[in-house]
């Protein structure tokens, strides 16, 4: 099964005065210049779905330049059901969602409703910039289908917040070694879990990862390696704390743990980060959001829907070729500058309208 979306529309919504569009169940090519609306319209839908934009935390900057207030009304289903989500931004009020019909106080209970992954040019900081942005893509992908893991995070963060400002402003050394195990024993608690589930989490979706970038590449050899803390129970994590105590107090943060993880990314062999050309290090980035897709799928019996802003870029015709045909299990939005590679229900996109 797969999560489809059918219509949207659009009332003062970025560029948009009224729009309204109904989907292709496969392919939908939303074609158009610079600055006429592609990312706007994208923006619309993962606002509706996620209930954030991924461009900006003010949300009110998404109302139509001169209005008061925008709506985004979306449909969605899977075959059996049918979701309608409505969104209302009104300037000096909080933003209003309703699911069917019904006001929706937490934004939580959208979340996974209508299930998308995302991929923007954005999203080349995954395998290019530094561990903060791998961590923060396991996080939210673990996040999205265990909610027991979003809540594991925060305690570590909490956990390790406090750890740290004991290291900061405890002046004798000896008195720190007493004062710390009041934190240490719940650091190495909450920390192995978290590294469990993040091992877990990149050991399913490396055989996704590397099937879609063989695929799409025609052959390269991609590989995941889940850089963890090497200790495997709580005592030995213990140990390792200890161990590196005199460290910590000399730089007044915790030096050991998950908070510094990282993801290796290889590419035949060598590092591609460091090694890998633009193409290469965009098509790796895409394969790890692809195997989103199959664990999405796995976990909630559905495919989500794709959506692809600006991909094609940097991508030569056999690789996009090659994309295209390889995501055809779902729905796939794709925006493009140029009409050539439109491929499915083409959409013209000009000065915030569409046909
Ligand atoms: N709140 C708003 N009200 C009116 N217009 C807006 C608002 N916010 C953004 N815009 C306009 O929307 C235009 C189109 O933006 P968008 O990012 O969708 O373009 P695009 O088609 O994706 O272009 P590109 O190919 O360059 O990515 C921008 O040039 C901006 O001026
Ligand atoms: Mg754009």
């Amino acid at each position: 099964m797969a999560m489809k979306i059918s219509s949207l529309s659009l009332k003062n919504f970025r560029n948009y005065k009224s729009l309204s569009l109904s989907f292709d169940p496969n392919i939908n090519s939303l074609c158009g210049s610079n600055a006429q609306g592609k990312t706007n319209l994208i923006e619309a839908i993962f606002f509706a779905c996620i209930g954030k934009s991924f461009r900006t935390s003010k949300e009110k900057q998404m109302i139509r330049w001169g209005e008061e207030s925008a709506k985004i009304a979306l449909v969605a289903g899977n075959g059996i059901r049918e979701k309608k989500i409505e969104v209302v931004l009104q300037t000096g009020q909080k933003k209003m969602v309703k699911m069917d019909g019904l006001v929706i106080r937490r934004i939580g209970d959208v979340l996974g409703e209508v299930p998308i992954v995302f991929f923007s040019p954005d999203e080349l900081k995954l395998v290019k910039d530094a561990p903060e942005e791998r961590r923060r893509f396991m996080n939210i992908d673990i996040s999205q289908t265990n909610k027991r893991y979003f809540y594991l995070l925060s305690r570590y963060d909490k956990i390790l917040e406090n750890r740290n400002k004991l290291l900061k402003t405890t002046k004798d050394f000896e008195v720190l070694k007493e004062t710390v195990v009041i934190w240490d024993k719940a650091l190495a608690a909450a920390g192995l879990k978290i590294i469990e589930e993040r091992e877990k989490f990149i050991t399913a979706i490396s055989p996704y990862a590397e099937k879609a970038h063989e695929y799409i590449s025609g052959g390269e050899k991609l590989k995941l390696e889940y850089k963890k803390p090497e200790v495997k129970t709580e005592e030995e994590y213990l140990k390792k704390l200890s161990r590196n105590l005199e460290k910590d107090f000399k730089f007044g943060y915790t030096t050991f743990g998950p908070h510094r993880d990282d993801i290796d990314i290889y590419l035949n062999g060598e590092e591609v980060k460091a090694f890998g050309s633009q193409g290469q290090q965009r098509t790796a980035a895409l394969s790890l959001k692809l195997a989103e897709l199959e664990i999405i799928k796995n976990q909630t019996g559905e495919y989500p829907v794709l959506i692809l802003d600006d991909v094609f870029s940097e991508l030569d015709a056999t690789r996009r070729k090659r994309l295209i045909k390889f995501t055809s299990r779902c729905q796939t939005f794709v925006t493009t500058t140029d009409e050539e590679l439109c491929e499915g229900n083409l959409i013209r996109i000009k000065d915030g309208k569409a046909d």
